[in-house]
């Protein structure tokens, strides 16, 4: 197996790379990104290549040289910045994404991973236990992206047999690399704020609850899901997939059972509309039935967990 990541410096193509490179052979998994910087650990680890993904030729000349058979497509540009720069959410969001379901086509690529997010619902979608077929009316650019790549992914399956699958991606939560111009980055934030400063300003009201999830099994679920037979694959646009649930004010009061001085406090801005504009939990019965999808996660483990790990990245220095 040859695969190539694109995105490999993301929340998420930073972890997944590396569970890729151990399950797969560190040499095998291309690590690719545009221009961020990658981390020394993914730099030491494995290949790693500079691309652009709109730009189809690079993309095409990576894909021959390390004889690619897998992608991984990550690249994308997140709800919150996508609201401030829409031109520049499509642009890399719609052309990465056709520019590499072309080129899978070309190649004989033999699967794609593509992720699609909550933020493919909207206002109009039920928000509670959100069935895997509703309404899709999202409001944000970067979740007008998500359902027309969900669309683009179903096409490129019936007309050309390509066998691309996706998750829909509530909030990830993770240590290892922040994420990037997201709604839901708050549910991060805090722990960074509640080591460093023992004070977190939350850009959303308490009451909000949004459906989220701990890297851990976040990369569990896209490396099962990717590892499943394709006979088990009945949804060709994009899986729902959740673990937890919870407001804002919960994952607080969570964060305060390990650090006690930790003040919070609430003061809405933008994003606010756009957490209102998603569902607050998901039903991801089909994932479940499908591929076995099982989450390990609970509130009370992640937040002991992400805890740990953060206090102890920080005493490194
Ligand atoms: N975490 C993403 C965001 O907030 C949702 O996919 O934009």
């Amino acid at each position: 197996m040859k695969i190539l990541v694109t995105g490999a410096v993301g929340q998420i193509g930073s972890e997944l790379t590396l569970e890729l490179r151990k399950r797969y052979g560190a040499n095998n998994v291309i690590a690719t990104m545009h221009r961020t910087p990658p981390s020394d650990e993914l730099k030491e680890s494995g290949p790693i290549e500079k691309v652009d993904v709109s730009d189809k030729e690079a993309v095409r000349k990576i894909i021959k040289k390390h004889k690619i058979d897998t992608i991984y497509h990550l690249v994308g540009i997140l709800s919150a910045v996508g609201e401030q720069k829409p031109d520049l959410a499509w642009h890399v969001n719609m052309t990465g994404l056709k520019n590499v379901l072309d080129l899978a086509v070309e190649y004989k690529i033999k699967k794609v991973f593509w992720p699609s997010s909550i933020a493919a619902f909207g206002p109009t979608t039920p928000r509670v236990k959100t069935p895997q077929r509703t309404v899709l009316e999202p409001t944000t650019m970067y979740g007008v992206t998500k359902v027309a790549g969900e669309l683009l992914c179903q096409y490129y399956f019936e007309k050309y047999g390509l066998d691309v699958r996706s998750l829909r991606y509530p909030g990830i939560i993770s240590w290892k690399t922040a994420p990037g111009g997201g709604t839901t980055d708050y549910a991060v934030a805090i722990f960074y704020e509640a080591i460093e400063k023992k004070n977190y300003e939350f850009f959303v009201s308490k009451n909000t609850i949004l459906p989220m999830m701990y890297m851990d099994d976040a990369v569990k679920a896209t490396c099962d899901l990717m590892a499943a037979p394709a006979k088990n694959i009945s949804v060709r646009t994009s899986y729902n997939l959740t673990a937890l649930s919870f407001s804002a004010e919960e994952i607080a009061k969570e964060v305060q059972k390990h650090i006690p001085e930790l003040k919070v406090s609430y003061k809405p801005d933008f994003r606010q509309k756009i957490a209102d504009s998603w569902p607050q939990s998901i039903d991801d019965s089909q994932a479940r039935k499908d591929w076995g999808w099982k989450h390990e996660f609970t509130l009370a483990k992640m937040t002991k967990d992400m805890l740990d790990n953060l206090k102890a990245e920080c005493n490194k220095f």
